[in-house]
Protein backbone atom coordinates (compact mmCIF):
# COMPACT_ATOMS: atom_id res chain seq x y z
CA UNK A 1 0.00 0.00 0.00
CA UNK A 2 0.73 3.07 -0.59
CA UNK A 3 -0.71 4.64 2.91
CA UNK A 4 0.50 3.65 6.53
CA UNK A 5 -1.87 4.17 9.74
CA UNK A 6 -0.08 3.46 13.03
CA UNK A 7 -2.52 3.28 15.80
CA UNK A 8 -0.64 4.19 18.66
CA UNK A 9 -2.30 1.91 21.77
CA UNK A 10 0.61 1.79 24.08
CA UNK A 11 -0.65 4.20 26.84
CA UNK A 12 -1.96 3.11 30.19
CA UNK A 13 -4.89 5.27 30.78
CA UNK A 14 -4.30 7.12 33.75
CA UNK A 15 -6.73 9.59 33.44
CA UNK A 16 -9.30 7.05 32.61
CA UNK A 17 -8.79 4.67 35.64
CA UNK A 18 -10.13 1.59 34.33
CA UNK A 19 -8.44 -1.51 35.74
CA UNK A 20 -6.70 -2.40 31.92
CA UNK A 21 -4.78 -0.45 29.70
CA UNK A 22 -7.14 1.99 28.15
CA UNK A 23 -7.06 0.81 24.60
CA UNK A 24 -8.29 -2.66 26.04
CA UNK A 25 -11.16 -1.05 27.67
CA UNK A 26 -14.69 -1.86 26.37
CA UNK A 27 -17.27 0.87 25.00
CA UNK A 28 -19.87 -1.77 24.49
CA UNK A 29 -18.73 -5.61 23.80
CA UNK A 30 -16.00 -3.95 22.31
CA UNK A 31 -12.89 -2.54 23.38
CA UNK A 32 -11.84 1.28 22.50
CA UNK A 33 -9.00 -0.68 20.29
CA UNK A 34 -11.51 -2.67 18.40
CA UNK A 35 -13.91 0.10 17.47
CA UNK A 36 -10.34 2.36 16.23
CA UNK A 37 -9.67 -0.42 13.89
CA UNK A 38 -12.72 -1.20 12.85
CA UNK A 39 -13.20 2.47 11.72
CA UNK A 40 -9.27 2.22 9.93
CA UNK A 41 -10.50 -0.93 8.06
CA UNK A 42 -12.85 1.23 6.50
CA UNK A 43 -10.51 3.60 4.84
CA UNK A 44 -9.07 0.89 2.15
CA UNK A 45 -5.69 -0.76 0.96
CA UNK A 46 -3.58 0.57 3.73
CA UNK A 47 -1.02 -0.92 6.21
CA UNK A 48 -1.77 -0.94 9.88
CA UNK A 49 0.62 -0.90 12.80
CA UNK A 50 -0.58 -1.10 16.24
CA UNK A 51 1.63 0.46 18.94
CA UNK A 52 0.59 -1.96 21.62
CA UNK A 53 1.42 -1.77 25.13
CA UNK A 54 4.60 -4.47 26.44
CA UNK A 55 2.82 -7.67 27.39
CA UNK A 56 -0.27 -7.10 25.50
CA UNK A 57 0.87 -7.77 21.68
CA UNK A 58 -1.36 -10.86 21.85
CA UNK A 59 -4.56 -9.22 22.84
CA UNK A 60 -3.65 -6.49 20.18
CA UNK A 61 -3.03 -9.75 17.50
CA UNK A 62 -6.54 -10.76 18.65
CA UNK A 63 -8.33 -7.36 18.29
CA UNK A 64 -6.75 -6.79 14.21
CA UNK A 65 -7.57 -10.31 13.65
CA UNK A 66 -11.23 -9.50 14.41
CA UNK A 67 -11.48 -6.28 12.70
CA UNK A 68 -9.29 -7.35 9.54
CA UNK A 69 -10.22 -10.59 8.85
CA UNK A 70 -8.61 -11.88 5.87
CA UNK A 71 -6.83 -8.37 5.46
CA UNK A 72 -4.75 -9.37 8.17
CA UNK A 73 -1.64 -9.66 6.64
CA UNK A 74 -1.78 -5.76 6.10
CA UNK A 75 -1.62 -5.13 10.16
CA UNK A 76 1.63 -6.09 12.36
CA UNK A 77 1.65 -5.41 15.89
CA UNK A 78 4.64 -3.71 17.56
CA UNK A 79 5.26 -2.74 21.45
CA UNK A 80 4.84 1.15 22.43
CA UNK A 81 7.32 3.21 24.62
CA UNK A 82 7.11 5.51 27.64
CA UNK A 83 5.81 8.28 25.60
CA UNK A 84 3.32 8.71 23.06
CA UNK A 85 6.36 10.18 20.94
CA UNK A 86 8.43 6.79 21.68
CA UNK A 87 5.53 4.50 20.69
CA UNK A 88 4.93 6.41 17.34
CA UNK A 89 8.62 6.16 16.63
CA UNK A 90 8.29 2.19 17.54
CA UNK A 91 5.52 1.79 14.78
CA UNK A 92 7.47 3.97 12.16
CA UNK A 93 10.36 1.36 12.10
CA UNK A 94 7.78 -1.07 10.98
CA UNK A 95 5.87 0.57 8.25
CA UNK A 96 6.99 -1.24 4.92
CA UNK A 97 9.33 0.60 2.13
CA UNK A 98 7.38 1.24 -0.24
CA UNK A 99 4.92 3.53 1.88
CA UNK A 100 4.47 7.14 0.90
CA UNK A 101 2.03 8.57 3.31
CA UNK A 102 2.12 7.70 6.98
CA UNK A 103 -0.94 8.40 9.02
CA UNK A 104 -0.61 8.87 12.78
CA UNK A 105 -4.04 8.07 14.86
CA UNK A 106 -4.72 7.45 18.51
CA UNK A 107 -6.33 4.36 19.29
CA UNK A 108 -8.43 6.62 21.82
CA UNK A 109 -10.29 8.27 19.17
CA UNK A 110 -12.01 4.61 18.70
CA UNK A 111 -15.18 6.49 16.77
CA UNK A 112 -13.28 8.79 14.08
CA UNK A 113 -15.57 8.47 11.20
CA UNK A 114 -13.35 7.16 7.61
CA UNK A 115 -13.61 10.76 5.74
CA UNK A 116 -11.43 12.35 8.29
CA UNK A 117 -8.75 10.06 7.37
CA UNK A 118 -9.76 11.17 3.52
CA UNK A 119 -9.43 14.56 4.07
CA UNK A 120 -6.08 14.26 5.72
CA UNK A 121 -5.01 12.42 2.45
CA UNK A 122 -6.61 14.27 0.15
CA UNK A 123 -4.32 17.59 1.33
CA UNK A 124 -1.23 15.77 1.28
CA UNK A 125 -2.30 14.43 -1.74
CA UNK A 126 -2.28 17.75 -2.68
CA UNK A 127 1.16 18.88 -1.64
CA UNK A 128 0.84 19.14 1.94
CA UNK A 129 3.94 18.22 3.34
CA UNK A 130 1.56 17.12 6.21
CA UNK A 131 -2.39 17.85 7.63
CA UNK A 132 -4.00 17.38 10.55
CA UNK A 133 -7.41 17.64 11.43
CA UNK A 134 -9.05 20.40 13.75
CA UNK A 135 -11.98 21.49 15.45
CA UNK A 136 -12.72 24.83 16.76
CA UNK A 137 -12.41 25.72 20.05
CA UNK A 138 -15.83 25.99 21.53
CA UNK A 139 -15.15 27.27 25.33
CA UNK A 140 -13.91 30.82 26.41
CA UNK A 141 -10.38 30.87 26.69
CA UNK A 142 -8.49 32.58 29.67
CA UNK A 143 -4.85 33.20 30.44
CA UNK A 144 -4.56 32.61 33.80
CA UNK A 145 -1.45 33.35 36.05
CA UNK A 146 -1.22 32.32 40.10
CA UNK A 147 -5.34 32.23 40.39
CA UNK A 148 -6.34 35.81 38.22
CA UNK A 149 -6.82 36.28 34.95
CA UNK A 150 -4.55 37.90 33.26
CA UNK A 151 -4.49 37.80 29.74
CA UNK A 152 -7.30 37.48 27.09
CA UNK A 153 -7.08 35.14 24.17
CA UNK A 154 -8.79 35.13 20.80
CA UNK A 155 -10.49 31.87 20.37
CA UNK A 156 -10.81 32.62 16.89
CA UNK A 157 -7.01 32.10 16.23
CA UNK A 158 -7.23 28.53 18.39
CA UNK A 159 -8.12 25.19 16.63
CA UNK A 160 -8.27 21.84 18.58
CA UNK A 161 -5.87 19.48 17.02
CA UNK A 162 -7.28 15.68 16.49
CA UNK A 163 -5.90 12.48 14.99
CA UNK A 164 -5.30 10.88 11.97
CA UNK A 165 -2.16 13.38 11.74
CA UNK A 166 -1.20 12.59 8.51
CA UNK A 167 2.73 13.65 6.88
CA UNK A 168 4.57 12.32 4.08
CA UNK A 169 6.39 9.70 5.03
CA UNK A 170 10.35 10.92 4.36
CA UNK A 171 9.13 14.33 6.02
CA UNK A 172 8.27 12.16 9.06
CA UNK A 173 11.02 9.90 9.26
CA UNK A 174 13.38 12.74 9.83
CA UNK A 175 11.44 14.58 11.86
CA UNK A 176 11.44 11.40 14.20
CA UNK A 177 15.05 10.79 13.54
CA UNK A 178 16.18 12.69 16.16
CA UNK A 179 13.90 14.80 17.93
CA UNK A 180 14.80 17.86 19.96
CA UNK A 181 12.22 17.40 22.51
CA UNK A 182 9.12 15.39 24.00
CA UNK A 183 6.03 16.80 22.12
CA UNK A 184 2.30 15.82 22.56
CA UNK A 185 1.77 15.59 18.88
CA UNK A 186 3.54 14.54 15.83
CA UNK A 187 2.60 18.24 13.88
CA UNK A 188 4.64 19.81 16.47
CA UNK A 189 7.46 17.63 15.66
CA UNK A 190 7.20 18.30 11.92
CA UNK A 191 6.49 21.96 12.53
CA UNK A 192 9.60 22.07 14.48
CA UNK A 193 11.31 20.63 11.69
CA UNK A 194 10.34 23.52 9.56
CA UNK A 195 7.75 21.68 7.57
CA UNK A 196 4.44 23.60 7.02
CA UNK A 197 1.25 21.50 8.26
CA UNK A 198 -1.94 22.24 6.93
CA UNK A 199 -5.19 22.11 9.18
CA UNK A 200 -8.32 19.97 7.32
CA UNK A 201 -11.68 19.89 9.31
CA UNK A 202 -11.65 17.68 12.22
CA UNK A 203 -14.98 15.84 13.55
CA UNK A 204 -16.82 15.74 17.14
CA UNK A 205 -16.80 11.94 16.82
CA UNK A 206 -13.00 11.99 16.46
CA UNK A 207 -12.80 12.56 20.49
CA UNK A 208 -10.30 11.48 22.29
CA UNK A 209 -11.51 9.29 24.89
CA UNK A 210 -9.71 10.68 28.10
CA UNK A 211 -11.80 10.45 31.38
CA UNK A 212 -14.55 8.09 32.40
CA UNK A 213 -17.08 10.89 30.90
CA UNK A 214 -15.88 10.11 27.73
CA UNK A 215 -16.56 6.47 27.63
CA UNK A 216 -20.12 7.63 29.04
CA UNK A 217 -20.34 9.42 26.07
CA UNK A 218 -18.66 6.88 23.45
CA UNK A 219 -20.71 3.72 24.59
CA UNK A 220 -24.03 6.30 24.30
CA UNK A 221 -22.75 6.97 20.28
CA UNK A 222 -22.08 3.33 19.97
CA UNK A 223 -25.77 2.14 21.15
CA UNK A 224 -27.39 4.53 18.69
CA UNK A 225 -25.21 3.65 15.47
CA UNK A 226 -24.51 0.03 16.01
CA UNK A 227 -22.25 -1.27 13.89
N1 LIG B 1 -0.03 6.39 23.77
C1 LIG B 1 0.93 5.44 23.41
N2 LIG B 1 2.05 5.29 24.18
C2 LIG B 1 2.22 6.04 25.28
C3 LIG B 1 1.27 7.01 25.66
C4 LIG B 1 0.14 7.17 24.87
O1 LIG B 1 0.76 4.74 22.41
N3 LIG B 1 3.31 5.83 26.02
C5 LIG B 1 -1.25 6.49 22.97
C6 LIG B 1 -2.49 6.13 23.79
O2 LIG B 1 -2.66 4.71 23.80
C7 LIG B 1 -3.59 6.88 23.09
C8 LIG B 1 -2.86 8.08 22.46
O3 LIG B 1 -1.47 7.83 22.57
O4 LIG B 1 -4.25 6.14 22.09
C9 LIG B 1 -3.23 9.39 23.15
O5 LIG B 1 -2.77 9.36 24.49
P1 LIG B 1 -3.67 9.56 25.78
O6 LIG B 1 -5.07 9.80 25.40
O7 LIG B 1 -2.96 10.51 26.68
O8 LIG B 1 -3.66 8.06 26.39
P2 LIG B 1 -2.92 7.58 27.72
O9 LIG B 1 -1.55 8.15 27.77
O10 LIG B 1 -3.08 6.10 27.76
O11 LIG B 1 -3.85 8.21 28.86
P3 LIG B 1 -3.39 9.06 30.15
O12 LIG B 1 -2.59 10.23 29.61
O13 LIG B 1 -4.67 9.46 30.81
O14 LIG B 1 -2.55 8.11 30.97
MG1 LIG C 1 -1.25 10.29 27.93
Amino acid sequence: PRIAVIVVAAGSGTRLGADAPKAFVGIDEHSILRHALDGVALVGDVQVVVVAPSGREGDAVTETRAAFDDRSDLVSVVVGGATRQASVAAGLVAVWPDVEIVLVHDAARALTPPDVFERVVAAIDGGAAGAIPVLPVIDTIKRVDGGEIVGVVDRAELSAAQTPQGFRRDILDAAYHDPATEFTDDAALVAEAGHPVAAVAGDPLAFKITTPADLVRAAGLVSRHPS
